[in-house]
């Protein structure tokens, strides 16, 4: 390869992975949360959906031994909505995104409320309830 071919290669490269990093973040990368349980509550801080450059996300991820399967919580306005990322096709775990979750299985999406909203997936997912006080969002399992 000639020295101009290979650095041409490499321009190309260095773009396009700047490219995949900006899509990725735009489309809504995962956040991984920490949490604890509480009498059988997830308790998550909310600062957990700021960011390091202070933007707020729009939802995170709770993984959890005592989960069978993670939890994603969307956040509107000052509302919560908390969602198990069981597929209720058959049970695959779902990958979530800004609007959606969708199902790497067989394709089926749940909006991010949980409704179900492409097949095969006919029922909606498990909501949880959840409150809040001034600190913390508090998830009952
Ligand atoms: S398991 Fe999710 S669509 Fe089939």
């Amino acid at each position: 390869m000639e020295r101009r071919s290979f650095i041409k290669s490499c321009t190309l490269l260095c773009a396009g992975g700047g490219l995949l990093s900006a899509v990725l973040q735009s489309c809504g990368a995962v956040y991984y949360a920490s949490s604890s349980i509480e009498m059988n509550k997830l308790k998550i801080n909310k600062k957990e959906f700021i960011d390091a450059k202070n933007v707020e996300r729009k939802f995170i991820v709770i993984r959890n031994d005592k989960l069978q399967f993670p939890v994603c919580v969307y956040k509107f306005n000052t509302d919560y909505v908390a969602l198990s990322m069981e597929c209720t096709h058959q049970s695959c775990e779902l990958q979530p995104n800004k609007i959606s979750l969708v199902c790497p299985c067989h394709g089926g999406e749940f909006s991010n409320k949980g409704v179900a909203i492409n097949p095969p997936v006919d029922k909606d997912l498990k909501q949880y309830k959840v409150s809040t006080d001034y600190e913390n969002i508090y998830i009952e399992l």
